[in-house]
């Protein structure tokens, strides 16, 4: 059942703290807090290059692992849509990595493109929640997300557990590239063990959210806008909207707005950014200044390092904790997610069944 939440999906969005802390304990050996993968069937010191592919939410997680395993373990990586990748036909060796990204593990692009990739002969490596499924069968290996059955059709505790095994993943292939010192290592591993009780942090941020969800549910068009890791934050954001509230929202990196979005700027269209404080702080802010120059309504995610100087800008926002960069993104969707949840209430829709969707899309 749903034990007393209004929604599935409000249920699954409070399980974000326990599937981390699960599907962390899988990864992290607890006395040496070291990252400890399954047994892969090939070596992830061998690997020259990854392509990433998966659908949807899924997709958004993988945009992140990108960002990780080139920043952290300097390995190059493509990603692509599954609908896509095929007709890409990527120039591939046989020792690069194919990694792919399911809840369902019966996606039926993800799946095609599973097997595309299977006819280049890479090593396949797959991410799924639903260990006894299609893909599960005909991946060279599976590392397993621990979030439980996802009822809700939009996908909220799922995306937080990939989030954390392709981290894992970073770390491990990072270590295993010669890319990763100790000292470093326990660095990121404390990050990831804290944000358990920092995900709780975010979910009592509810007041700040549903203020938030307010504004949002009177508007028709909604853009979100994040840099670097907290893009395909945005991109998150967008997606669950449209899906649950069906309201228009749009996703862009934040300085790609200048370059066209800027145009449809006033005070009909909010502005959801995500602007906590990393290194790209200050441009993100500066995108923001010239959104609200424009008649923007702006309504920010920030941490508590970021939030004096966003409360000089914005008409609302929500303060989480503020974590180590690497995690900041897994923190961050949490209440972007929520929001999207918050305005889908409010407008009244049937937020664990939204119309014309499925829990798994079996049809290319
Ligand atoms: C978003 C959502 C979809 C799925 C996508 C992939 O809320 O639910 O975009 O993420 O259909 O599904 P899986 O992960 O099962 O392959």
């Amino acid at each position: 059942g749903k034990d007393g939440y209004r929604h599935y999906m409000e249920k699954e969005l409070h399980e974000h703290p326990l599937v981390i802390g699960q599907t962390l304990q899988r990864m992290v050996d607890p006395a040496t807090r070291k990252v400890v993968l399954p047994e892969l069937p090939f070596s992830l010191a061998d690997v020259p290059r990854a392509v990433i592919t998966a659908c949807g939410s899924a997709f958004y997680a993988g945009m992140i692992g990108r960002y990780w395993l080139e920043e952290i373990a300097r390995l190059p990586v493509d990603i692509d849509v599954a609908s896509e990748l095929r007709y890409r036909n990527p120039p591939l060796d046989r020792h690069s990595l194919g990694l792919l990204i399911s809840q369902s593990g019966e996606t039926a692009d993800t799946l095609a493109a599973l097997r595309a990739l299977r006819q280049t002969a890479v090593h396949i490596l797959s991410v799924l929640n639903v260990e006894h499924s299609s893909m599960a069968r005909e991946s060279d290996a599976v590392l397993g997300t621990v979030a439980g059955p996802e009822i809700s059709v939009a996908s909220t505790k799922a995306f937080t557990a990939q989030l954390t095994v392709l981290a894992c993943l970073s770390i491990a292939t990072a270590r295993a590239r010669g890319h990763l010192d100790p000292l470093r290592e326990e660095e990121l591993v404390s990050a990831l063990l804290d944000l358990p009780t920092r995900a709780a942090d975010a979910l009592a941020q509810h007041d700040a959210v549903r203020a938030m969800a307010r504004v949002v549910a009177e508007a028709r068009d909604v853009l979100y806008l994040g840099r670097g890791s907290l893009f395909p934050v945005a991109m998150e954001g967008a997606l669950k909207l449209k899906e649950i509230s069906y309201i228009h929202a749009e996703a862009y990196a934040a300085g790609e707005m200048k370059h066209g979005p800027i145009s449809l700027i006033d005070s009909s269209v909010p502005i959801v950014a995500s602007a906590p404080h990393t290194p790209l702080f200050d441009k993100t802010l500066s995108n923001l200044q010239e959104a609200k120059a424009r008649g923007g309504r702006l309504l920010v995610f920030t941490d508590t390092k970021g939030a004096e100087r966003v409360s000089a800008i914005a008409e609302q926002m929500v303060v989480l904790p503020h974590v180590h960069d690497f995690v900041t993104p897994i923190l961050q969707v949490i209440p972007v997610q929520m929001l999207a949840y918050e305005v889908a209430v409010l407008k009244g829709t049937d937020v664990d069944q939204p119309r014309n969707l499925a829990k798994s899309v079996t049809v290319e």
